[in-house]
């Protein structure tokens, strides 16, 4: 039988609150703004995670900024681990040829999409391509990312909220928390 969610209760610990997550946004904001005055910023957003996070920071940057959104799922993965490869679901809709482009991600994990799509953005030959992440799990990385841009360093916990999900749930959690095991330990 499928388990019942509940948004709040299935959480047992709030890892990063409401208010953690909004200063930390301001303070990325104002550091890309300084660092970005007098380049073409793009903001590219890897859906679906990182739409929360995506929309407040572009808000908190001061300068002028264009943004695009892709999607991209893990192929074979479970709701837990990703498989490496990696399937586009949502292209950009617009050239970054020359543009300087940050890379909007909810959580590196592995470090297996990003990997991926670091090898695909360059290949549309932007004029520099940066990373910036809510959420860095270092535990849990296969290959070496460089990060630009951290928000928070976490412990190897199943986090859910502000973007991340488990079973598609849980996104629209306003804070980061983890899910109690017995959540994941039952079918989603
Ligand atoms: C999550 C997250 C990253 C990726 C990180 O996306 O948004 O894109 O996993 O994991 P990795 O470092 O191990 O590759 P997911 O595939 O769950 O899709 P979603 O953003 O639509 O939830």
């Amino acid at each position: 039988m499928t388990r019942r969610v509940d948004l709040h209760g299935d959480i047992g610990e709030i890892l990063v609150s409401e208010d953690e997550i909004q200063s930390k946004v301001v303070e990325l904001g104002r550091r890309i703004s300084v660092d970005y005055a007098e380049r073409q910023l793009t903001l590219v957003s890897v859906l679906k995670g990182s739409l929360p996070f995506m929309a407040d920071l572009m808000r908190a940057i001061s300068i002028p900024v264009r943004i695009d959104l892709m999607e991209v799922s893990s192929y074979g993965g479970t709701a837990t681990e990703s498989s490496g490869l990696v399937r586009i679901l949502k292209d950009l809709s617009a050239t970054i040829e020359g543009d300087d482009v940050l890379i909007v991600e909810d959580i590196i994990d592995t470090g297996l999409t990003l990997n991926y799509l670091i090898r695909y953005l360059r290949g549309k030959n932007p004029a520099t391509l940066r990373i910036c992440t809510l959420l860095d799990k270092p535990a849990r990385r296969l290959v070496d990312i460089p990060v630009d841009y951290i928000g928070f360093t976490i412990p190897d916990q199943f986090v859910v909220g502000y973007g991340l999900d488990y079973g598609e749930v849980y996104r629209n959690l306003r804070f980061v928390g983890v899910l109690k095991p017995e959540v994941y330990s039952e079918p989603a």
